[in-house]
């Protein structure tokens, strides 16, 4: 992965240039931005992008049936924890595709599928890490609930090493995906998430559930116990904890 690098000093959002390149470029292609204008987050949330941190695009083309995509935010957020667990931080997951660190958010996901029939053409992982930026780089309304690597560790990061130690890492993970039965990954994805165990309220864009979070199904969903003992799958929504 990363063989090939599309580098910009600022972009809108490089998910939307990975989605415009993606049918002609090779797997593992990488689309990074210094800022970005327009970053988007998931659900239609604005995504703060600016200088200090890693902005970037992963295309990949696994061909997997359109379902499986979502399992490709959990191998990313999984590669991101590790190596931010590497550094000596105690990086955890909040589903889907949350990386906090003391319950602070220090990494987004957005991975976007195109499909022919029910087969990926390709998958665009967009990856967001606030790395080197201050606290107060980030926009007041954001602050609260963020953090960086800088803040964390006390000290500034070389983002091109942070970005090679993340690349083979992701890739050591992707061809664990595609070699191994899924849950080898989901294993240990569970064992850096935060969330099963906990009381949560999920919001999907056209209901609220709330419950106890009790597993993750093979394709990334949450599985949630509501108060009536009745269980529900969510495959994508906001999830909020109860208690922090
Ligand atoms: C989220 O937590 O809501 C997901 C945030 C994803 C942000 C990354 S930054 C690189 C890529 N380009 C975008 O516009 N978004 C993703």
């Amino acid at each position: 992965l990363g063989q090939k690098i599309h580098y910009f000093e600022e972009v809108s959002s490089t998910n939307s240039i990975a989605k415009e390149i993606a049918a002609s470029e090779e797997e593992g292609a990488l689309v990074i931005a210094e800022i970005q204008k327009g970053g988007r987050g998931r659900m239609g949330r604005e995504w703060v992008s600016p200088h200090g941190g890693i902005w970037m695009s992963v295309i990949l083309k696994p061909g997997i049936p359109l379902r499986h995509a979502s399992r490709l935010t959990l191998v990313a957020g999984l590669a991101v924890a590790n190596v931010i667990r590497n550094m000596g931080l105690d990086a955890r997951i909040k589903w889907p595709n949350d990386v906090r660190i003391n319950g602070k958010k220090v990494c987004g996901i957005l991975t976007e599928a195109k499909a022919e029939v029910d087969r990926v053409d390709y998958v665009v992982l967009g990856i967001g890490i606030n790395v080197n930026m201050d606290l107060k780089d980030i926009p007041e309304s954001f602050r609260a609930g963020s953090t960086t690597l800088k803040v964390e560790l006390g000290r500034h990061l070389r983002r091109v090493s942070f970005l090679q130690d993340f690349l083979f890492e992701l890739e050591q993970q992707y061809i664990s995906f595609k070699t191994q039965p899924f849950s080898h990954i989901l294993n240990e994805w569970l064992a850096l998430s935060d969330t099963i165990g906990r009381d949560v309220k999920v919001t999907t864009p056209s209901r609220i559930i709330e419950g106890k979070a009790v597993g993750v199904t093979p394709d990334g969903a949450l599985i949630i116990r509501k108060a009536d003992g009745t269980k529900e799958e969510i495959i994508a929504g906001r999830c909020i904890y109860a208690r922090p």
